[in-house]
């Protein structure tokens, strides 16, 4: 994970702007966010996916087709990681969560204001559609290619929009009574549909796009989906757990928020034991659907442990 995410980090530094080609200080601004620090989870994935779905089916050698398969996936594992970013920061606005600290930082509008930091998730997310449909260029004669960045565009623009992401968070707003005239009322199933929207979907989105790059045959990609959207959910409930204990210090974020925001959460619906237990339940079938996949062997399970058993 460790070798991952500085792979992930370079090449994120490659792929964004410079201070020529836009604003200086939006570009300061998306950096600020971008590079301070998170744990880069959904770019490890989709380079795990990618890795994962090459080691039996790569063309030539195995190893060629691996590092192959990490070159193609690489600008897809950036993209999310862009769209993440910018989640998060709008997330943090004072007309959402209303957060003073992310990754360790002061969240990017209590340093810029407002409007940049508005303007600085959107110049990342409109970043993230230029990346992928500019990379990775042809190496060689590679039909597909085309086709298949197009399977990933659409993907993500999927996950990240109204019925993915964005709709979770709308969710979210409605059921903290944040939106006028249109409180929800989430039971244990809403409060599940929301988790899978507003986090399971960019998760699932990371591991299916990381697959497709490394032309991996349907049932692989289907399978690998179900093992992320097992995954989303776990990694959201420990999400809700880590925000009733843990600390700021570990967590690089303010805690205690949903509490004191009334929101619906794993904790707040069945509690922290059965919370910890539902997420162990998740993480057993995500296991379970890599076993009968034949992926026991790759990155996916260890990923799945660690997002488990994570502290931060
Ligand atoms: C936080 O995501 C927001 C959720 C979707 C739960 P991460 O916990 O992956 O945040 P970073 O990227 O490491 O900061
Ligand atoms: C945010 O969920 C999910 C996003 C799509 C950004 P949270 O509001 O629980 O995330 P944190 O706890 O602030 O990181
Ligand atoms: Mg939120
Ligand atoms: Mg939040
Ligand atoms: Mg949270």
């Amino acid at each position: 994970m460790q070798r991952a995410r500085a792979q992930v980090d370079e090449a994120l530094d490659r792929f964004l702007p410079t201070a020529a080609v836009c604003p200086g200080v939006v570009n300061e601004a998306m950096r600020y966010s971008v590079f301070a620090g998170g744990k880069r989870l959904r770019p490890i994935l989709t380079l795990a996916a990618a890795d994962a779905a090459a080691a039996p089916h790569g063309h030539g050698s195995r190893d060629a087709g691996r590092i192959d398969a990490l070159r193609l996936a690489l600008p897809a594992a950036c993209a999310i990681e862009l769209i993440h970013t910018y989640s998060l920061i709008h997330d943090d606005l004072p007309a959402m969560d209303n957060d003073s600290l992310r990754r360790g930082r002061p969240t990017l509008h209590t340093i810029y204001g407002d409007g940049i930091a508005i303007l600085a998730g959107d110049g990342l997310h409109a970043e993230a559609f230029t990346l992928l449909a500019r990379e990775p260029q042809p190496a060689g004669d590679d039909p597909t290619l085309a086709a298949r960045k197009l399977r990933v565009i659409q993907a993500i623009a999927e996950a990240a929009g109204p019925g993915g992401m964005v709709g979770g968070q709308v969710i979210d707003l409605q059921a903290a009574g944040q939106v006028p005239g249109s409180l929800l009322t989430l039971d244990r199933d809403g409060l599940r549909q929301m988790h899978s929207r507003k986090t399971g979907a960019l998760l699932r989105a990371s591991a299916v796009c990381g697959a497709i790059m490394s032309n991996a045959p349907a049932e692989l990609v289907d399978a690998v989906d179900r093992y992320a959207s097992d995954l989303g959910l776990a990694f959201q409930i420990v999400d809700d757990v880590l925000d009733v204990e843990g600390t700021s210090e570990q967590l690089g974020k303010t805690t205690g928020k949903d509490a004191a925001a009334a929101k619906p959460t794993y904790p707040s619906l069945y509690g922290l034991e059965a919370s910890r237990a539902l997420a162990m339940e998740y993480a057993d079938r995500a296991r379970r659907v890599l076993a009968d996949a034949g992926l026991m062997s790759s990155h996916l399970p260890g990923i799945l442990q660690w997002v488990v058993s994570r502290r931060s």
